[in-house]
């Protein structure tokens, strides 16, 4: 029989459907070694707004998904935008539904900072997933190149690819070594 995949959950902080930060988690699912396999999560819109008092069973079907897609990887890769100089409103909102999560804690993350000017949104999450008791495995910055990014384009890109490649061969190799397929 052979070995199972590590698994991995991509998170964009952007609702963009033009969002340089989804095109470059795309682009990582394409370029992942064959032991990893990355989800892209799309559920961003459909989370209700994160209310402590609805935080009871049952909880919000697209809440319960969410839930069970990240506890359910190894790992999550995450790549958001920074909107004046934070962290985009859905996206917190995401993580604020994460945060009740019993099973998050110690959950591996890799962090991508898809700007090289975007600091402050990308040291808060940072602190966000710290607080969360997140592993922060790796925290890279793969700064893309002005204008419209679109996977295509990411893809002929030879800086990002490699940086890319080389994020998720590490991250591959982290993965064998905590836990060998
Ligand atoms: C409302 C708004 C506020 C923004 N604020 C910042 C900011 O404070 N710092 C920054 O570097 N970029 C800022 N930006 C630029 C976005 O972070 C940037 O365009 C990013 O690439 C968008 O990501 P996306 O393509 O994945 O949607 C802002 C954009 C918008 C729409």
């Amino acid at each position: 029989m052979s070995a199972p995949l590590h698994r991995g959950l991509c998170l964009s902080g952007s609702l963009r459907r033009a969002s340089s930060n989804t095109a470059l988690l795309q682009l990582a699912r394409s370029l992942a070694p064959a032991t990893l396999e990355l989800t892209l999560y799309q559920g961003l819109s459909g989370l209700p707004l994160f209310n402590p008092d609805d935080e009871v069973e049952p909880l919000p079907p697209t809440v319960a998904a969410l839930r069970q897609a990240a506890v359910g990887c190894d790992v999550l890769l995450i790549a958001s935008p920074e909107y004046a100089h934070g962290v985009p409103g859905a996206f917190k909102n995401l993580l604020d539904w994460l945060v009740g999560s019993p099973e998050f804690p110690g959950k591996p993350v890799v962090l991508i900072n898809a700007s090289g000017r975007a600091t402050i949104a990308h040291a808060a999450l940072r602190e966000i997933l710290t607080t969360m008791s997140a592993e922060i495995w790796l925290d890279v910055c793969i700064p893309l190149p002005g204008g419209v990014c679109d996977t295509a384009r990411l893809a002929a890109d030879a800086t990002v690819t490699d940086s890319l490649r080389e994020t998720l061969a590490t991250l591959a190799a982290e993965l064998d070594r905590i836990s060998p397929r």
